[in-house]
Order: structure tokens, then sequence, then C-alpha cells
């Protein structure tokens, strides 16, 4: 299915196209020039040529890459983005990709250059104006590269070097194409952003327009134009991603838009209420709360394996969420918070985890009944939508909420769930995060969760003999889930936590604290 465009005049002011050669840091470029407020998208290296030289395109950059230029399965850039006029900027590989195409020479480098290296400035203009900022002469980059230039092309000259590359910075003597050995997108290039900042403004004639203040308004404009009278769903969760856009569309398009909650009974505690509280009371969406309890622990009775619970209870929301839907009476679109790295189609991050997420937003429901899709957060990374979020007037508990498995509490009650089990899980849950938010640890944190174990123990309360539950709490720090760490949280966070859950909880007599890393374990204990 094609998505709904949303952004037909997203690049008003133009937009820079980075293509991807599989460098770990395209990302990372794409942030840095948004950043400088100019839209920029990544796209892979071999995308149609019509889209990399649209009329709104201002510049392009190209990435890095794993590549060797010489070898067979090289990727290789379409000549025609360097017969253009559009100024470039070639990093590491897009730089030896310059290089090769204009008629120099790539070779093995003797010492492999990586980590940080003095760049000396040969020319203190274009690229390279007012860097470093005290004036000098000499800057530290971040370098990581293999082969290098052994010879320049002709109408190139350098206009950087460092002491193991004489052509670290190069340009073309009459054309804006630029080519830079070293990384100025990271951290350890410290003048990076000024060189991004010249090769946007100085050379790409860019606008620093692109805001979330101007975002939001021209989102509001177009989905407002878009929409008409016509009527609006949405799925809210209460996390971050879907309340952005409900309350977009809110923004937008008043109660035209249609937000459907629905409780799955494996919600945590007085999650429901507070939902409701945020979303309806406070920000006035729309909204509609389906009480499924009931379905969803039917369906999952006496169900112990993790997938098969996850699949139930996806087929049961769909369904659920398309007889809410229905009872509304007709619609017209689909609003959904499809974020840039679940779409993006790129070399370094393509992999089966995009495309399982992908499949998983759409759910076939446009098609069955009928509904346009209007994904408005689908240009913008995780912290932009903060940044909107906030911009909104969305409260914190809302945007710095920690992540909440779709399937809820089932896959962290190991094995069956129970009326029983789900009590104590949430009351347990409930004295993790509070003893959480009790502290300044949540910033360092991804998620804070309590699991119930499917092991009984023996223990001793008063003078009786007990034979109880235990809870594990799992408290893990990660930048993207994909890896993650356990956290060293304070001892004396620990120990209120756990004596907290064995005197408030009945049926816990044991409290353990999970020290696995993700690899090899996963957050989720299933
Ligand atoms: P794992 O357990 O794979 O989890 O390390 C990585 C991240 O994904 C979340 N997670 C899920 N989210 N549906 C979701 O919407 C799921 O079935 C699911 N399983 C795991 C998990 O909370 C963590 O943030």
């Amino acid at each position: 299915m094609s998505a709904h465009k949303a952004l037909p005049n997203q690049t008003a002011d133009g937009r820079i196209v980075i293509l991807d050669f599989g460098s770990q840091y395209t990302q990372l470029i794409a942030r840095r020039i948004r950043e400088q407020n100019v839209y920029s998208e990544v796209h892979p290296f071999d995308t149609e040529i019509s889209e990399v030289l649209a009329d709104d395109v201002k510049g392009i950059v190209l990435s890095g890459g794993p590549s060797n230029i010489s070898s067979d399965d090289a990727l290789l850039l379409d000549r025609r983005v360097l017969e253009s006029s559009i100024p470039i900027l070639g990093i590491c590989y897009g730089m030896q990709l310059i290089v090769e195409a204009f008629g120099g020479r790539i070779c093995r480098a003797e010492r492999h250059e990586y980590g940080s290296a003095d760049l000396s400035i040969l020319d203190a203009d274009g690229l390279f104006r007012d860097i470093p900022d005290d004036g000098g002469s000499e800057t530290p980059v971040w370098m990581s590269h293999g082969d290098g230039v052994d010879k320049l092309p002709p109408d190139f000259v350098a206009i950087g070097k460092t002491p193991n590359s004489p052509f670290a910075a190069i340009r073309h003597l009459s054309r804006p194409i630029i080519g830079v050995q070293f990384h100025p997108e990271v951290a350890h290039t410290p003048e990076g952003k000024g060189m991004l900042r010249n090769f946007l403004f100085e050379i790409c004639k860019c606008k620093p327009t692109w805001t979330p203040v101007s975002f939001v308004e021209e989102q509001t404009k177009y989905i407002r134009e878009l929409v008409g009278d016509g009527k609006v769903l949405c799925a809210a969760s209460g996390g971050v991603d879907s309340t952005v856009v409900a309350e977009l569309l809110t923004q937008a398009v008043g109660d035209n838009l249609v937000a459907i909650f629905v409780d799955n009974g494996l919600l945590r505690k007085a999650e429901v209420d507070e939902v409701k509280l945020l979303l309806g009371d406070r920000l006035g969406i729309n909204l509609i709360v389906i009480d499924a309890t009931e379905r969803f622990l039917e369906a999952l009775y006496g169900v112990s394996d993790p997938q098969k619970k996850r699949k139930i209870i996806g087929n049961l929301f769909i369904e659920v969420f398309e007889e809410a839907a229905e009872s509304i009476g007709s619609c017209d679109f689909l609003a959904q918070g499809t974020l840039y790295p679940d779409v993006i189609e790129s070399v370094s991050v393509k992999g089966p985890s995009a495309l399982i997420k992908g499949h998983h937003n759409v759910w076939g429901l446009p098609e069955r009944m009928n509904l346009k899709l209007i994904e408005p957060l689908r240009p913008l990374f995780k912290d932009e939508v903060r940044l909107i979020g906030r911009e909104l007037g969305i409260p914190d508990q809302i945007l710095k909420r920690q992540p909440f498995p779709g399937p809820g509490l089932a896959v962290r009650i190991l094995g069956p769930i129970t009326d029983e089990g789900l009590e104590v899980l949430r009351q347990a849950d409930a004295i993790v995060r509070d003893e959480v938010s009790r502290t300044s640890l949540s910033s360092d944190l991804w998620q804070w969760f309590a699991v119930l174990l499917p092991v009984k123990s023996v223990g001793v309360m008063g003078d009786e003999r007990t034979y109880e539950n235990t809870i594990a709490i799992r408290v893990v720090e990660s930048l993207d889930a994909m890896t993650a760490d356990w956290a060293r949280l304070p001892h004396d966070v620990l120990a209120r936590m756990s004596s907290r859950i064995m005197n408030e909880v009945k049926g816990v007599n044991r409290v353990v604290y999970d020290i696995s890393s993700k690899p090899p374990s996963t957050i989720e204990w299933e």
C-alpha cells in the first residue's frame, strides 16, 4: 500500500538528500543537518535519480560506507548526480566515489586511520569558513577509513590535510563539490557542526527555517485542508507517538478526530484512568475508551507460549478496533504514529526489524475499511517527536513515558495469565515505578518494571512458613532497545522496592533483580 504523502509543502525551503552507502553514521548526518533547521532525508544510494535531483533538493551528501571502491561489489553512484549543478558533500567513502568518478586514484592505505587526527586547514573559506572558531588553522577530526586518496583528480585541490592523509579534504576548483575523508557528523569532530553549517548555508544556500514550530504549523494547515469535514480515526495507546498524532489532529480538525483506546485488561495500575485524564480531559482529545478486558482475558485463558499470546492480542486488538470504528459511522482517514526510523529505506538499517514494525503498524485496516492513511510523523526522529509534543502542550508524563509493549503485562507474566497474577504484578510494578519516580534516575533509564515469575518458593512471615510468588525487577539502560544493559541502581533504591513489594503485595515472598544484559537476554522476559 502506498502511504499517504504527508507533507506536500514540507520542503518549501528546500531539503538535503543524503545518499546512504551503508555507514553506521548515516542517520546521524540527517540529524545533524536537521539540528541546523534544514530538512534532510536519507535515501538508499541507488534511489530513483528524479528523486535525488528534484527541484527542491538544495544539496546532496554522499555518506560513508564499508565498501571497497575497487571491489566488484562496490556500491556505485549514478554519474548523473555528479553531472548536476546541485552542491555535493562526499564523506569518507562518499569522497572516494567523487575522486574515482573525476579520474583520481584511491589506494589501500598502508595504515588504517582510525580515531582522532589533526586537520590542517589549507583553505579557510567555504567549508572551513571561521573554522576553527579560535582563528587557528588546525582542528581535530574523526577518521575511520582503510582506503585513501592517492592522486587527486584534475580540477580538484586539497583544502585540508592530516599527517596521514595529504588529501583529507578536497574541493572542485569551479563547481560546488567537496569531499572529506573524516566524519564531520560525529561528536569527536568538535568543529563538524560548523563545517556542516557552512555546507548548508554558504554552499547550498539553504534557509534555517525547519523547526518543530514550523512543522506543526504546516502540518496543521495541511491536515485541515486535506480532511475538510471528513472524519479521522486513530488508535491511542497513551504513548508518545500516538498521543502526538492525536493531539496534532485535534488541533487541526477538533472533534472530527476520534481516538480509540482499547483497554485490553493487560495495562498497568491506573493506566486507563491516567489516559482518560491526560488525553481526554487535559488535552481535549475526542477519546473513546473501549473496555475489552473480558474478551482479551478469555482469549488468553491457559495460553503460555509468548508468541501465541502476542498473536492473540494483536488479532483481537484489530477486531475490537474495527468494531469500534464501525460503530462510529463512516470514517475517511486513519492517522498513525509511524516514525522515520520505521520507514527509512537505508542500506545501514535495512533489516528484519524494520520490516516487522512496518507491517505491524499498518494492519491492513485502511484497505478493509477504505481509509486513507495520514502519517504526520513519518519524516521525524523520536526526539523530534518529543519536541513537537512539547510544542503541542503534551505533558512530560507522556513525553517522558517509558516504552510499554503492545501485549502489555501478558509478556510480563510468565506462563498463563490469571486475574490474581495480573493483580500481583500490577501492584509490584506500581511500586517499582513509584520508587524510580522518587529519584532522578529515570532520565538515564530506558525501562523499569516488574515481572511475575512462575516460581514459588519458601519464605517465613511471622512464625509461619509461606510458599509464595517471586517478582523480578527489570531496569535497563539503552539507547534504542537493540542492546541494553541492566541498570546499576543504588542499593537503597533496590532495598526499598524489595521491602515494599514484600510488605505491600499479598502473595509475594521473594524479589530478585535481573542482572542480564541484551544480548544475550532480551529486555522483556517473554
Ligand atoms: P526485547 O524484549 O525484544 O524488547 O529486548 C525490545 C523493546 O521492544 C519492546 N517490546 C515490544 N513492543 N510489542 C511491542 O509493541 C511487543 O510484542 C514487544 N516485545 C518487546 C520492549 O518493551 C522493549 O522496549
